[in-house]
């Protein structure tokens, strides 16, 4: 799989290393709340569970998953619903949990949703943003890395349903998909 990929963007201490500051700001300021994380399926799971590790506040943990992608490298931009939400987020501190930005249409889509059944308050946390390639404006209250318009694969995010597995953030060779 290693051989797929052009470069390296992030390593493993990297990205450990900017979890536990974006960590650090969510504790502070979630401080004596319990806000719940809703990981967006399938690309955020790493991501999530290396997140909530290095927190120090208490909180719920819920799934979300939608459509936009499919097998292609480009959002097709219709978003939807594929796993609704179990938890009632009604006047609850959510914070919604992305492992990537593209277009920024599934977390403008995931964002309003969240606001439309009830929360408190509704903030970001992304591991990667291409704001390049934004189609809207898009609000990211914590940034783990901005990138350019290379197709990134690894820790959670995939080609086609591979490389999700790899333990870093890699540029995917082109002539695996084009
Ligand atoms: C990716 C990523 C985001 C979305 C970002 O998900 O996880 O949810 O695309 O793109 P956008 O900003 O252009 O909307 P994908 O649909 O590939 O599903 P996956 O997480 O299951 O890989």
């Amino acid at each position: 799989m290693t051989y797929d990929v052009s470069a390296i963007l992030f390593d493993e201490e990297k990205i450990e290393k900017r979890i536990s500051d974006l960590a650090a700001c969510i504790c502070k300021d979630f401080e004596s709340k319990t806000p719940v994380m809703i990981s967006v399926l399938k690309g955020s799971f790493i991501f999530l569970a290396d997140l909530v590790r290095s927190l120090t506040i208490p909180v719920e943990i819920d799934f979300l998953a939608v459509s936009s992608y499919g097998n292609s490298t480009v959002s097709s931009g219709v978003v939807s619903i594929k796993k609704d939400l179990d938890v009632d987020v009604t006047g609850r501190d959510v914070i919604i949990v992305e492992d990537i930005v593209d277009s920024g249409l599934s977390l403008k889509y995931i964002t309003e949703y969240v606001k439309k059944h009830g929360a408190a308050s509704v903030s970001t946390c992304v591991l990667l943003d291409k704001p390049e390639a934004h189609k809207d404006n898009i609000k990211i209250d914590y940034l783990g890395f901005e990138i350019g318009n290379d197709f990134v694969v690894g820790y959670g995010l995939d080609y086609a349903e591979k490389y999700r597995n790899l333990p870093y953030v890699a540029v995917l060779k082109e002539e695996i998909y084009k």
